[in-house]
């Protein structure tokens, strides 16, 4: 069965079995800040584990793409040197959500894998946490595993629930023990049973994994029991397929036949199974998913953990022969193995290939250097261990990732001292940590959990009862005028700060009082109004009237649909691989933040205001929609890695469907209430990352009012008018060249002729013509080419001329070629030159200086003649 096969043939029989068939989601958790990439089939259902979040179905089943390199699960080191371990691999998986639990989980495992794939029952082994005494009753007694075919496993790693059976998803979130099936690749290949000594080999192969979630582990290490107990199973795709295939090793199979011999084709050597040629056809599938869900080479993050990938690969691919850039030239086949079940690889192919290039030119010179450097260190080696300074040397100051540190010291049969490595790193964090001004996150101050009901998108004001007040942190029953204060209402129309929106500003009144606010702010669920009582008191559980300033917050939210526009247009004109990377709206202008790796041509930006104008001319109502996120995803809506979704989510569509998105922000109600849009500028803010600015409506019509303004001015004063002012100035500027050549000729003519006056001057000064005038109101051009002219008429001699021009000193030094190496121009300048309180430099024969003090110039040309006695 091909791989495709597969996990079709699972994804149906789970869909018969009940299930929604959901598609995978990106590889940036689009709900979790504390997981580098999607590491499991679970993590997009990390909420509907813990109960935060309701979906239209109770079962799911999935194919999902994971990366597991960098933070926790990390298989980096080992890839290329195991059969199965991979950066990125497929994840099979069926999700109960409070659905059912153990003995079906585990029945149509079995069904699945014994009926519908049909594996021998003798080649599987189980494994179970070792006092899940109901599971192992499951496999005994429901399914009729032979007990000498069950393995318990407790906490063998030194913790409780520290184990290989107690699944856990990170440092926090949910968990629980888990049942694994192993296959048998059969008695020719090396390795034990699960638990043994020998488990490590290739032959016992875990193939799928069924998690029995029931905590949620937070960060304190507690383990919290959930209300519905859940199932999160999965099965590797490359895994299972080399069962399917007959093969005992993941490289062996159809996805990566022919990505061995792309690789091995790109860099020009043999396809004889080497482990470099592994890393290399691992790291492009990572590295390609990475790149196409919008991650870019940094030295942050996940960015630093793809540079690290694409810089192991560069590398193995270096050690077969490789010269130039290689692995960009692999995304074709990629392309064509996968593309089809995962068409974003298709989308972005120019864009993955362009940026793997790009990175791969750049890691050559680091990758040189810091060879050279690493060799005269290992020469300096003593004993087997490279010391972790040297590690973090190579890393720090050569961009050498630690990784290629360790897998060039496992070829020379060393070991790096990785955790001296991490102390270094640490000392490092530790010392930019207290650089930076840490900035506290001031909502975190405020412990309140009332929900506040949003009441923003359909009024700009309404009644409300005061929940709570703060005062410097701290809660207060009543404040007074001219107190400032954080107010918390039971219900608001002011917009919080979120989604890049700034927060509302207005004020809250009753009969009595008036409290000014200037911001508003939310912590998870409670809105927080800032701002000062202007007048009388306010006393908690008082009812306030609200009202947001409607003027600033009609201009912030023709702006939030102006960036949507933008976003949708930079897709269009760019490519499907801009994604947003940060945003501000407020109500003077948008920012938009995108990745993207070149700086933006004038005419790109021209389409793009062309394209939002014409959506912004058709005046098309914004329409706004509360859906799931499947229905959702199904419409296109572009979502943003780090919004949380609950069961319903709000997508955003304006200009009949050009824009998608999902978003909670405040937006106008016709395209046409944005009036005009401007970009007004472009520019990059970190590698791989544009930002864009622009204004919308009147402050639009202002800008170009105020460059109209300009040119009219620019008009008059060259006396012409619009229609003939390019030809005009290109008239003028032709005309200041042809006059500029004039005068440079006029200027020499001159210089020549009072040269020759000049020369009368010359002292001699033991055999040394010396020549110090002073000639004022001459700019330095001519002092320069006087000088000039003076070397070429006169031998051993050394001339200084100066002169005070528009109220500053000029000075130029020369001295004849028949002196070199006995008296020097810039040594003399810089006499002279420190004497008028100014500067002076150049080369021993001609030296240029200026200075402000003009009472000392005489003074300062009369140091010629000493200074030529001294050098002679
Ligand atoms: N989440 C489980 C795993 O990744 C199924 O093994």
């Amino acid at each position: 069965m091909k791989s495709v096969e597969i996990r079709e043939a699972f994804l149906r029989f789970f869909e018969e079995q009940g299930h929604t068939r959901v598609a995978s989601s990106s590889l940036i958790p689009n709900n979790d800040p504390t997981l580098l990439f999607t590491n499991a089939g679970m993590n997009q259902f990390k909420d509907c584990f813990l109960g935060n979040e309701k979906r239209a179905y109770t079962c799911a089943t999935s194919s999902q793409k994971c990366v597991r390199a960098g933070g926790k699960n990390s298989d980096l080191e080992n890839v290329g040197y195991t059969a199965h371990h991979h950066t990125f691999f497929e994840m099979l998986g069926n999700f109960s959500f409070g659905d059912y639990f153990k003995k079906d989980a585990i029945t149509f495992v079995w069904y699945f894998l014994v009926s519908v794939l049909k594996l021998s029952k003798e080649k599987l082994w189980v494994t179970i946490y070792a006092t899940d005494y109901e599971t192992y009753n499951i496999w005994t007694k429901d399914i009729g595993m032979p007990v000498e075919r069950i393995i318990r496993i407790g906490d063998n790693k030194g913790a409780p629930y520290a184990s290989d059976n107690f699944w856990t998803m990170g440092d926090t979130g949910p968990c629980g023990p888990c049942t694994e099936i192993f296959y048998d690749h059969g008695a020719e290949i090396w390795g034990g049973l699960p638990g043994s000594p020998e488990e490590n080999g290739n032959r016992y192969i875990e193939i799928w994994n069924s998690v029995f979630i029931q905590f949620n582990r937070t960060a304190d290490g507690v383990l919290h029991r959930l209300l519905a107990p859940s199932i999160d199973t999965g099965m590797g795709l490359e895994r299972i397929s080399a069962v399917m295939q007959q093969v005992h090793s993941n490289y062996e199979i159809d996805l990566f036949v022919n990505l061995l011999s792309a690789s091995a084709e790109a860099i020009g050597c043999a396809n004889d199974n080497q482990c470099s040629l592994k890393v290399v056809s691992d790291h492009i599938r990572s590295c390609s998913f990475l790149i196409a869900d919008g991650v870019l080479p940094s030295n942050e993050d996940r960015g630093y953990v793809l540079r690290r990938i694409i810089r192991r690969a560069c590398r193995h691919g270096y050690k077969l022969g490789a010269t130039g850039s290689f692995f960009y030239k692999i995304v074709a086949q990629l392309v064509t193995e996968m593309g089809c079940a995962f068409p974003e690889l298709k989308q972005q192919q120019t864009n993955i290939e362009h940026v793997l290039k790009t990175e791969e030119e750049q890691f050559t010179q680091t990758l040189e250097h810091g060879l050279k450097i690493l060799e005269r260190d290992l020469t300096e080696l003593k004993g087997t261990v490279i010391p972790g300074n040297i590690a973090f040397k190579l890393y720090d100051t050569y961009g050498f990732p630690v990784d290629l540190t360790v897998d060039i010291a496992r070829e020379r049969e060393l070991t790096v001292d990785t955790a001296g490595f991490m102390r270094e790193m640490d000392a490092q964090r530790m010392r930019a940590r207290s650089a930076s001004s840490f900035s506290r996150d001031h909502n975190t101050l405020f412990k309140v959990d009332a929900p506040t009901k949003f009441t923003g998108y359909m009024a700009t004001s309404g009644l409300a009862k005061i929940i709570s007040i703060y005062k410097d942190g701290t809660s207060v029953d009543v404040l007074r005028a001219g107190e400032k204060a954080v107010v918390v209402l039971d219900q608001t129309p002011f917009y919080a700060e979120s989604g890049g929106q700034v927060g509302d500003c207005g004020f809250l009144s009753s009969n009595s009082s008036r409290f000014e606010v200037c911001n508003t702010t939310k912590t998870s669920s409670t809105f927080l109004h800032h701002g000062v009582l202007v007048l009388g008191n306010l006393p908690v559980g008082a009812s306030v009237n609200a009202h947001v300033d409607a003027d600033v917050r009609h201009a912030i939210a023709v702006n939030h649909s102006a960036t949507h526009l933008l976003h949708a247009a930079l897709r269009q004109v760019l490519g499907k691989h801009v994604q947003q990377k940060g945003s501000l709206v407020d109500n003077q202008h948008l920012r938009f933040d995108f990745s993207h790796l070149e700086a933006l041509k004038l005419d790109q930006i021209q389409a793009l205001e062309n394209i939002i104008n014409a959506k912004i001319r058709k005046n098309t109502p914004v329409k706004t929609e509360e859906t799931d996120i499947e229905t959702a995803k199904k419409k296109g809506a572009i979502t943003l890695f780090d919004e949380q979704f609950g069961d319903k989510v709000r997508v955003l569509s304006i200009g009949d469907g050009f824009s998608v998105e999902l978003c909670c922000g405040l937006h106008a109600k016709f395209t046409g209430d944005i009036g005009l849009l401007k970009i007004i500028s472009e520019g990059g803010v970190a590698c791989g990352v544009r930002r864009i600015e622009a204004i919308t409506g009147a402050a639009a019509l202002a800008h170009l009012d105020a460059a109209a303004e300009q040119l009219n001015k620019v008009t008059s004063l060259v006396k012409s008018s619009r229609n003939h002012l390019i030809n005009k100035l290109s008239a003028m500027l032709e005309r200041n060249r042809a006059l500029e050549k004039q005068l440079d000729y006029l200027q020499a003519k001159v210089a020549s002729a009072a040269s020759n006056d000049l020369l009368a001057q010359a002292l001699d000064v033991k055999g040394v013509k010396v020549l110090a005038v002073r000639l004022d109101g001459q700019d330095r051009k001519v002092l320069l080419a006087l000088v000039n002219q003076l070397k070429y008429k006169l031998s051993r001699a050394v001339i200084m001329l100066g002169g005070v021009h528009e109220n500053k000193v000029s000075l130029v030094s020369g001295v004849t070629k028949d002196l070199a190496g006995q008296l020097k121009a810039n040594e003399l300048m810089k006499q002279v030159a420190t004497l008028v309180g100014g500067r002076g430099g150049g080369r021993s024969d001609i030296a240029r200086g200026s200075g402000l003090d003009a009472s000392r110039l005489d003074a300062a040309l009369n140091l010629t003649i000493p200074f030529v006695e001294a050098g002679i």
